[in-house]
């Protein structure tokens, strides 16, 4: 892994901004830059297209089975497919993302895509986002970031982000909503959102994007002097 790069772990609960800065990492440092929750989302919608019961493990799991996810090189945004379908936008609607949740708790369905996820970083060179990097998909990479920020902030910024898709869902839903997903992602049994022990926690409420960045690189550049 010292020529192809090193395994980064950015997680943190929804909306601190994880992709935003970890999209730039990855871009500054020339390195593959993979969205795992984007990979919970492909599956929670092909789920709903199939009126597949959410909390029924084992018909999840058929989903899984039958679904590869690959991701493909877009503007501004990283493609995501399943199966042969582009799900890039229909990921990101209200009704994926507030399901997401209830399959993200399934223990088989996590073990499955994390074992996917970690055939990806297999090679280094890679910058992931989630909520169990550090813990469990990559418990040994070599710089891991636990980013934080207030909920109000939070909404504030999925709000904006949501204004510039023409996406109406007032503050307060939107604080609601993230509160919801905190709880539910922070509570479940399997692989739950947690500070790994050796992770940098980073609190980005009154941060911007460009400081955040420069911090993550700070930490990568340390490790990389040293190693
Ligand atoms: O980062 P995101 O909002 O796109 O993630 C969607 C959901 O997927 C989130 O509510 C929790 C789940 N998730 C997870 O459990 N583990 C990951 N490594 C990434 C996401």
């Amino acid at each position: 892994s010292a020529v192809n790069g090193i395994q980064i772990a950015i997680d943190g609960p929804a909306s601190a901004g994880k992709s935003t800065v970890a999209k730039l990492v990855a871009a500054k440092y020339g390195y593959v830059y993979l969205d795992t929750g984007a990979m919970y989302r492909a599956i929670t919608w092909v789920a709903l297209q199939q009126n597949v019961q959410l909390d029924d493990e084992s018909a999840v799991m058929a989903v899984v089975d039958q679904t590869p996810i690959n991701f493909a090189a877009g503007s501004p945004d990283q493609l995501v497919f399943a199966g042969d379908q582009d799900v890039t936008k229909a990921i990101r609607s209200e009704d994926v993302t507030n399901n997401v949740s209830t399959v993200a708790a399934l223990p088989q369905v996590r073990a499955a895509l994390t074992a996917q996820m970690q055939k990806i970083a297999a090679a280094g060179g890679i910058v992931m986002d989630g909520r169990d990097i550090g813990t469990t998909v990559l418990p040994h990479a070599q710089v891991k970031i636990f980013l934080v920020a207030s909920v109000k902030e939070r909404a504030q910024r999925r709000y904006l982000e949501n204004q510039s898709k023409g996406i109406e869902v007032s503050l307060e839903t939107l604080e609601d909503e993230i509160q919801a997903r905190d709880y539910k992602d922070s509570h479940r049994e399997t692989s739950p959102l947690v500070q790994a022990k050796d992770a940098q926690r980073l609190d980005t409420t009154s941060l911007s994007v460009k400081q955040v960045v420069e911090q993550i690189s700070k930490t990568i550049d340390q490790y990389l002097n040293h190693q």
